[in-house]
């Protein structure tokens, strides 16, 4: 199995276009643009005594303070190095052999079933319908009991279409999966920008449902990597078993803690995100040819014309130190389909610029 192409390799576009990281503007990984909250710096300064010890491997402070913040008890949940460890972790732990992906996503899903040896079936929405995905289809697909489907994997807020499923639709995709005995996996790597569409509250009424949350994201810290998982305390001892032990650093660990608190961050980010997200969209399909999709997240799915590829804009930007994410070879997309996250006002500006510039030639 190769690598899948992901957004965010600053260093692959530095190395090969002799650009040092720091001057290139990275739309293709979907970080919040406000950086890290100011707490981060100084908790890892006065965190660096305890790099002498091993990480608790039982993550206890980082677990008791994300329990009290989901309201559920410490022992549903589980933390990762980044969800992605926990991503793989799902599906050897539970054995799962064969699976529904509602698509198009994240590759990742698809690369770690097949890494544990499970088939893959997709569901795709399609760009007819805003790529709301086909909710109806799917569960009376499940129903016929046509197929064996062990779980179905969906990502939501979806990455990358910025769709967001409501509670009640995911209510009643839980429900078929409970009736087939299978699992429901959620990945709410970007719920922090729609809270109320989150599953978290229905844990307690669907024992086979899971989500996976990140914390690298929305508090801009990929390279700390810290993620988590949620469900219930027996699917917890199951996966922690087969975990590798203190794959969670202990700077990671002390930071998680520390941004929890941080509501005002929080807050501030929401807001900032609402009212660029919109002005952003506006300035992209300003031009001709474009289409944008809706997004409820701190990201956007663009449609580029007809006569154009994602491939060969994406190239030009990159020119630029513009980093795009091309989503030509994501299973479900066409190849004029690029994602771009939301940055700063200024950051923003220039892409629209560029993007206008790359078109008009
Ligand atoms: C939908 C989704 N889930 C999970 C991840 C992995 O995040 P991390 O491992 O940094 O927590 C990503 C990263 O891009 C993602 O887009």
């Amino acid at each position: 199995m190769t690598q899948a192409t992901h957004g965010g390799n600053v260093y692959k576009v530095a190395h090969e276009r002799h650009i040092p990281v720091d001057q290139i503007v990275d739309f293709s990984a979907n970080i919040n643009p406000l950086g890290p909250p100011a707490v981060v710096r100084r908790t890892i300064r006065s965190a660096l005594k305890q790099i002498v010890h091993y990480p608790d491997p039982d993550c206890r402070q980082l677990r008791q303070a994300l329990a009290q913040q989901c309201g559920v008890d410490p022992d549903m949940i589980l933390v990762g190095n980044g969800s992605t460890e926990l991503i793989y972790l799902v599906p050897r732990a539970l054995a799962i052999k064969s699976s529904l992906i509602i698509g198009p996503t994240f590759e990742e899903y698809a690369r770690a079933l097949m890494d544990a040896g499970g088939r893959v079936q997709y569901v795709h929405a399609r760009r007819e319908d805003r790529f709301r995905p086909p909710v109806n289809e799917i569960i009376r697909e499940l129903s016929a009991k046509r197929t064996r489907i062990d779980a179905i994997f969906l990502c939501n807020p979806n990455n990358p279409t910025g769709q967001v499923l409501n509670k009640s639709v995911m209510c009643k995709l839980a429900d078929a999966m409970e009736g087939r005995q299978g699992w429901l996996i959620v990945d709410e790597a970007f719920i922090d920008y729609s809270q109320n569409q989150s599953v978290v509250s229905m844990l307690r009424a669907y024992p086979r449902m899971v989500v996976l949350r990140s914390l690298t994201k929305f508090y801009a810290m990929p390279g700390l990597r810290v993620g988590y998982l949620l469900g219930a305390s027996k699917v917890v001892d199951q996966l922690k078993e087969r975990q590798p032990p203190w794959s969670v650093n202990s700077l990671a660990q002390e930071v998680s803690c520390a941004i929890l608190s941080d509501h005002a961050y929080a807050i501030k980010s929401r807001a900032f995100m609402e009212k660029e997200r919109s002005r952003f969209i506006n300035g992209l399909r300003s031009m001709p040819g474009v289409r944008v999709y809706s997004s409820v997240a701190n990201f956007v799915l663009i449609e580029l014309p007809d006569w154009s590829s994602a491939g060969l804009v994406a190239d030009r930007l990159a020119a630029e130190g513009l980093l795009v994410r091309d989503c030509s070879t994501l299973p479900g997309l066409n190849a004029r389909t690029i994602r771009v996250a939301v940055r700063t006002v200024k950051e923003n500006r220039r892409l629209v610029t560029a993007l206008g510039v790359c078109l008009k030639k």
